[in-house]
């Protein structure tokens, strides 16, 4: 059977429990290539399908080095090319040679003129079914493997980082690693490039090129607090460090919770503190979403709904709920944006959706983070704070290093909360397209001032101000200009501020709003920005976006370019 849309994996055949690896990095032809080691659960024969994508196969044979049958099909457009193995009787695992190509999806290679090093940088973004464009694997969640030896050959003066445990650098530039804890294809990870890190606690670290290292540790300084109050929430940290590593502009996400290494945007780098939630939801991840992983896509809502949850509890631990609410009003706003994108999809907008034959990068939105926040708060509310952390530790207990659907958390509810899903219209928030009626409203009496007054004081700290600037309607050129003048948003380096009153400048009619929306997509590659500033510019004057779209394209990461050129069309 195959249970996962978007992989070849077949429940029937042998189920991969470890790998190893040992791959050459070329910055040259831009591809990686060498060996891997797929070894099975237990012994089998029959066909074995792996999911590939513009991969060269080499050679492949056995373990004991007996040259295996197989077939490269022709490749799907989502899926890629399924790689069928005749495996004879009693196989205990196979090892296949083989070059990934220079446009593998998972993959960006940077140029020096692309770096703030001027070294040349590579790094990897699997999630959600990119695995398969640099390792020959069954790429869906839940195969979880663990990886014994991972090796890779760089260029002298570089550092491989991988989101794993550092075993050393062996003769001149072979860096190895290992990941005792099994986890699901996604998060395998890796960087290459001049790192540095700064300390911050006893397990843990920033890692970054050499010239934001400094500015990374002031804004990540209080990173063990949060793992602290984590664990008081969830339970033990079970990956022994947690380090992050700041990415070059072009990285496409806010983060990404690669185990032991968050992977970061630089952007979140506003020089206030004021952008930690971003290291308090990778963080959280930890425990939702690697430790308790998504069966397939299908159920990604279980990943990312409750890793804001968990985000939003982790903060009001630390800053209180005033706080919290604040970021739960942002979240709520997000939410109406992403309704309103997929008005004419409504079937995107269950958190168990059906994503057979959906590319999941077109399908990508806020939606599963914030519907999914607030059912799980609907439940939290209704159950009872008490209670409800206990079905949270129940929950981290049951499941942990597995990979799971949302029966199976339903089921897990009926055990430990009987009748809550019943009370909550369990089904209806997980089925059903769009908001229940019901849903929780975050709600303050900071809240409500912010969104009341012209202008706010000038001493609110910058989630206040967003909070703010989120609920202007129709804004008047003299509102706009004492805004800019009160707090610098026009030169904010906080891109989460200053984007978003470019969206207002541009909406108002104003000018300087394309000057600044074509500085916000210089500065960063981040698909939360581009997305909408893009679309904004795109409806003030459509030559000026193309125009700018076609000056950066290349800078840009493949997955933030396709989305850029989808909405350009
Ligand atoms: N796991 C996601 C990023 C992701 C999701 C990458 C799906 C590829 C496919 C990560 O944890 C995330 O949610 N990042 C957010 C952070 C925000 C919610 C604080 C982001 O990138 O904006
Ligand atoms: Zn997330």
């Amino acid at each position: 059977m195959r249970p996962d849309p978007h992989s070849y994996a077949d429940t029937g055949q042998p189920q991969t429990s470890s790998i190893s690896f040992d791959l050459h990095v070329d910055f040259e032809l831009k591809t990686l290539s060498g060996e891997i080691e797929l070894r099975f659960r237990e012994p089998g024969s029959g066909p074995l399908d792996l999911d590939t994508n513009g991969l060269r196969i080499a050679a492949l044979t056995s373990l004991a080095g007996a040259a295996l049958k197989f077939e490269l099909a022709r490749p799907e457009p989502i899926l890629g090319a399924r790689l069928r193995i005749d495996l004879p009787a009693q196989t205990r695992g196979v090892r296949i040679r083989y070059a990934t190509s220079p446009g593998a999806s998972a993959l960006q290679w940077l140029g020096p003129a692309q770096t703030s090093s001027g070294q040349p940088f590579l790094f990897s973004q699997c999630q959600p079914i990119h695995a398969r464009s640099v390792f020959p694997l069954q790429d869906s969640p839940r195969v979880r493997v663990t990886v014994d030896s991972a090796r890779f050959t760089v260029p002298p003066r570089l550092r491989t980082l991988m989101a794993a445990s550092f075993r050393g650098r062996q003769g001149p530039a072979t860096d190895v690693f290992a990941m005792p804890q099994p986890i699901p294809p996604y998060l395998l990870a890796f960087a290459v490039g001049d790192l540095t890190s700064r300390e911050l606690s006893r397990r843990s670290a920033v890692w970054a090129e050499p010239a934001v290292a400094d500015a990374a540790a002031f804004e990540f300084a209080g990173v063990e607090q949060m793992i602290v109050a984590a664990e008081k929430l969830f339970g033990p940290y079970e990956w022994e460090r947690y380090d992050v590593l700041v990415m070059p502009p072009s990285f496409p996400f806010g983060g990404m919770e690669n185990p032991r290494l968050t992977f970061v945007t630089p952007s979140v780098l506003a020089g206030d503190r004021s952008l930690v939630n971003v290291i308090a939801h990778e963080l959280a991840h930890a425990w939702t979403g690697n430790l308790i992983t998504n069966a397939s896509l299908n159920d990604f809502w279980l990943n990312e709904g409750f890793t804001v949850y968990a985000e939003r509890r982790i903060l009001e631990a630390l800053e209180g709920r005033e706080l919290s609410e604040l970021h739960a009003a942002i979240g709520r706003h997000d939410l109406d944006v992403a309704l309103e994108r997929f008005r004419t999809r409504p079937e995107l907008t269950r958190l168990r959706t059906d994503l057979a034959g959906i590319d999941p990068d077109e399908a990508y939105s806020t939606l599963p983070y914030e519907k999914g926040y607030l059912f799980l708060r609907r439940l939290e509310e209704l159950a009872g704070r008490a209670a409800w952390d206990g079905f949270l530790r129940a929950y981290m207990t049951a499941f942990r290093f597995q990979s799971i659907d949302t029966a199976q958390f339903l089921g897990l509810l009926d055990r430990e909360l009987p009748g809550l899903s019943q009370k909550a219209r369990a089904l209806e928030w997980i089925d059903q397209p769009g908001i229940p009626a019901d849903a929780p409203q975050p709600r303050s009496r900071r809240l409500e001032e912010l969104r009341s007054v012209e202008l706010p004081p000038a001493d609110v700290s910058p989630t206040e101000l967003l909070v703010h600037l989120q609920a202007v309607r129709s804004p008047t050129e003299r509102v706009l200009r004492e805004l800019d003048a009160r707090f610098g948003l026009s030169s904010r380096k906080s891109l989460e501020l200053r984007h978003t009153f470019v969206l207002l400048q541009l909406r108002a009619g104003l000018a300087e709003g394309i000057d600044g929306a074509r500085r916000v997509v210089r500065e960063t590659g981040r698909m939360k920005y581009l997305r909408p500033v893009y679309q904004e510019l795109a409806k003030t004057d459509r030559a000026v976006a193309r125009r700018t779209f076609d000056e950066l394209r290349e800078s840009y990461h493949p997955i933030a370019r396709a989305v850029v050129e989808g909405l350009l069309k």
